[in-house]
């Protein structure tokens, strides 16, 4: 099928992110924002993931010589390393920079920016209510054809199918933070989502140079966090359990599996703040004499410290020197 429009509804972190790689991969691509107040936020948002993707392109030239490229060159941007020369990536980033600066528009009347979408990517707060109110709202200016996703991480797209209207058209596809880097697209619909929406989904990632990552059935955390979240977490409990500390705890995870980082230099990437949030929901973190209200606490005083993650300088480990 080809994906001749792509709209997505929410200019977030995500939201951007998707867009500006569906505008790279030559797509018209319109992002739908609620208000005058959300343009501003979310064009400077474009400008610095655009500024990023540049520079990761550019700063795959120096991977050509490195035996570690073929691992580490930006999959989302990249679609063949083998063979690959600078000139080549000249004309990936004059073609890119062209792609992304001419197919993304941004759009607040709602029902032109859904006019004939092939397909609509819902990426807005993690707000279960709001995303309803949307939905609700959204189904009376969809085209019949048009297919919608949403990228939630943590809600199951069963809780939404009915209020979109459209369930047999519906489902998630869920991108990773970074995505040129991390190319992966979880692909997974409710009981009620038809095949044919699900293969056409399946389709749209590879369009947009993601792997898509298919799950057969529903499954909250889907495949990713699944086995990322007891991983953290055991980390964190063998750290404030006095076991072994962070440095330790990563090395052993590194050379044991080959792991390119451990845990703890995972969480640095994801952000404390995250970290903390996750806990701070698990019911078990409320009761003072367990271990997971001591790791909030743990967490807390290093966020309370400054030591909030690799984007902020220092996390478990310092990134300043
Ligand atoms: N940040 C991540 O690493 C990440 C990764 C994968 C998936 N996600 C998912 O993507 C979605 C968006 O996350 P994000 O990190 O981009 O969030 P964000 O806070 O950066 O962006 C949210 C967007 O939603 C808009 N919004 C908020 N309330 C709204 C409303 N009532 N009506 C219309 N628009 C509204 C905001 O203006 C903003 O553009 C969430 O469902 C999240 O679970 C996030």
């Amino acid at each position: 099928m080809e994906f001749k429009k792509v709209v997505l509804l929410g200019g977030g972190v995500l939201g951007t992110q998707i867009a500006l790689m569906s505008a790279y991969t030559g797509h018209d691509t319109t992002i739908w924002l609620r208000s005058q107040g959300s343009i501003g936020r979310t064009e400077p948002k474009i400008k610095t993931y655009k500024e990023k993707i540049l520079q990761a392109l550019e700063g795959s030239k120096k991977l050509l010589k490195n035996p570690m490229g073929a691992y580490l060159y930006p999959k989302g941007l990249i679609s063949k390393w083998e063979g690959l020369t600078e000139e080549d990536i000249d004309d990936l980033l004059a073609k890119g920079k062209k792609n992304m600066e001419e197919n993304l528009h941004l759009e607040l009347d709602m029902e032109k920016a859904l006019k004939g979408a092939d397909i609509a990517i819902e990426a807005m707060a993690e707000d279960p209510q709001a995303k309803i109110d949307l939905y609700e709202k959204a189904r009376d200016f969809l085209d019949e054809k048009t297919i919608l996703c949403t990228n939630s991480s943590t809600l199951l797209p069963s809780t939404f199918a009915e209020s979109t209207g459209r369930p047999e058209k519906y489902m998630a596809l869920h991108f990773a933070n970074e995505i040129w880097a991390h190319n992966t697209a979880e692909c997974m619909g409710h009981p009620g989502t038809s095949q044919e929406t699900y293969d056409t989904v399946v389709e749209f990632a590879q369009e947009i140079n993601m792997i898509p990552i298919k799950l057969h059935k529903e499954q909250p955390g889907y495949v990713l966090n699944s086995l990322l979240v007891p991983l953290l977490d055991a980390a964190q409990h063998l750290w404030a359990k006095g076991v072994a500390d962070p440095e330790t705890i990563d090395m052993t995870w590194r050379l044991a599996t080959g792991a390119p980082a451990g845990p703890f230099q995972i969480i640095d990437v994801v952000g404390l703040d995250t970290v903390y949030n996750i806990q701070q929901n698990k019911p078990s973190s409320q009761d003072p004499d367990s271990l997971d209200y001591k790791i909030l606490q743990m967490v807390k005083e290093k966020i309370d410290k400054g030591e909030k993650g690799a984007s902020f300088g220092k996390g478990f480990y310092d990134y300043k020197k």
